[in-house]
């Protein structure tokens, strides 16, 4: 029938509409994989006294991420705020600095803050540049003093010093002096104990960034390769306690002379990285490398909509004067090494893999804003494809009650006034339809010469009669 075609057709275009516009929205990420560039071997091919080719620790590109803003300090701190004009937060590829309320840290000696302490093995964790909350951004500087910058409350931050069972529960550093791979199982619980005894049900509406800094020292004594089982593991109890969650899987650091980048001064502080070739010294690091982009595959792979995992797998910095960044005749950073690596990371988590190290001096660089076509952390989910969405948009598209809209009209807007219109035309093809119907069927009904109800009935007695 004619008008029932009509009808659907009807339905079936606002349908379609509806779906395009969600994922052009909310879930354009989804049908992105995380892709490694796999570079042909003659490339990577590196002179042998080269430990590795620092511009390939991670050959994946980022969309959008021109950075127009800096700051150096507090007092130049001038990156615009994503809130209240824009929706973020919704995805973990739609996660702004801003959205993060939660810090937290695992791994070994890097996230613990030891040799921050001259001439001690003092762990200060205060200082240590991915969780550290002592200090400002105009003294040392760490991830949760910038953060600072754009959130106002920010919990689980480390203060002062002493190891992990000694400093108050409500801090979220659960870093050990040597730990490896293999205990990150085991610091995840502990981490998730502590989280759920301090933020309770708040979790599930809460972003946590966590910090894993794994490597540094695993690396350097075992000379092996990471074990997958246990990040995998450590990755799966995360998620469950917290499951808006943006993980950062920070691999071994890489310090480097400006001049010369490609060799790693951390070798000659290991004994068992001392002795071998430049060869295979690079097959060992690629070996992590490829553990940490697996893991991370397998993580984003399951489309988790509000956890992430990030591999950044190595952090390399350099300096004219490498040395003044590293603890004597030890595989650790001090507290420049320290400012050094939080700079470092910052920008790495704000532009991406793009970030190139190679042609900056860090010293001089600033600390970058987010970029205006992708003010987000670039995640895997957003290094593809970036959208932004205003707060008003999202309303409109997502919110039950009305709010009222302000500003341009986006095409969005005008999209739902014509959704009203498709529904009125519905309803009225439909009451045209009914009353159409009807009437046909009642006088139908009308000339015939038994009711609905009289088939099959017996005759009326009165007939017999
Ligand atoms: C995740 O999304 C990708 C791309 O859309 C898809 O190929 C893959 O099957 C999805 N994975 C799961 C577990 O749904
Ligand atoms: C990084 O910059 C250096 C020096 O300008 C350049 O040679 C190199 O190709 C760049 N690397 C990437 C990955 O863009």
């Amino acid at each position: 029938m004619k008008l029932w075609q009509f009808l659907l057709f009807f339905l079936f275009s606002v349908e379609i509409t509806n779906a395009a516009d969600y994922e052009l929205y909310d879930y354009d990420w989804l049908t992105q994989k995380a892709e490694v560039v796999t570079t042909p071997a003659a490339l990577t091919k590196a002179p042998d006294d080269d430990d590795v080719i620092v511009d390939q620790l991670d050959n994946r590109k980022a969309v959008n991420n021109e950075i127009i803003g800096g700051f150096s300090n507090q007092k130049s701190f001038s990156c615009p705020h994503a809130k209240p004009t824009l929706h973020t937060g919704e995805t973990v590829g739609q996660l702004s600095p801003e959205d993060i309320t939660i810090v937290a840290a695992m791994g070994d000696s890097l996230a613990s803050g030891r040799g921050l302490w001259a001439f001690t093995d003092v762990e200060f964790r205060g200082a240590a540049f991915p969780i550290g909350g002592d200090a400002n951004m105009d003294g040392l500087v760490t991830i949760p003093n910038i953060l600072s910058q754009f959130t106002s409350k920010i919990d689980g931050v480390s203060h002062g010093m002493g190891s992990a069972d000694v400093l108050p529960d409500y801090q979220f550093n659960v870093a050990q002096i040597g730990a490896e791979t293999e205990d990150l199982p085991q610091q995840a619980v502990e981490l998730a104990r502590r989280m759920k005894r301090y933020i309770g049900n708040e979790l599930k509406n809460r972003w946590v960034l966590t910090f894993i800094v794994t490597g540094s020292e695993e690396f350097c004594e075992k000379c092996e390769a990471p074990s997958k089982t246990s990040i995998r593991k450590a990755l799966g109890v995360l998620k469950k306690a917290a499951p808006r969650n943006l993980v950062v899987l920070l691999g071994p650091v890489h310090v480097a002379s400006t001049y010369r980048q490609n060799i790693n001064l951390m070798r000659p502080r290991c004994k068992c990285l001392e002795q071998m070739t430049g060869k295979d010294y690079r097959k060992l690091f690629d070996l992590w490398k490829k553990s940490f982009i697996t893991v991370e595959n397998e993580f984003n792979g399951m489309n988790y909509t509000t956890f992430g995992v990030l591999a950044i797998p190595s952090l390399a910095i350099h300096s004219r004067n490498p040395q003044s960044l590293l603890v004597p005749k030890k595989p650790l950073l001090n507290r420049k090494g320290h400012s050094y690596a939080a700079k470092w990371l910052w920008n790495r988590l704000i532009a991406g893999p793009n970030y190139n190290i190679s042609n900056i001096a860090l010293s001089e660089d600033a600390y970058y804003c987010p970029s205006v076509g992708c003010p987000y952390f670039r995640t895997v989910q957003n290094f593809h494809q970036c959208s932004v969405i205003t707060e008003s948009d999202w309303a409109a598209q997502y919110a039950t009650t009305p709010v009222p809209l302000e500003g341009t009209k986006h095409r969005k807007q005008v999209m739902d006034r014509n959704l009203g219109g498709f529904i009125a035309i519905i309803l009225f093809l439909a009451i045209c339809s009914v009353s159409v119907f009807g009437t046909f069927f009642y006088c139908h009904g009308m000339r015939a010469t038994k009711g609905r109800f009289d088939y099959g009935k017996q005759k009326p007695v009165e007939e017999e009669l």
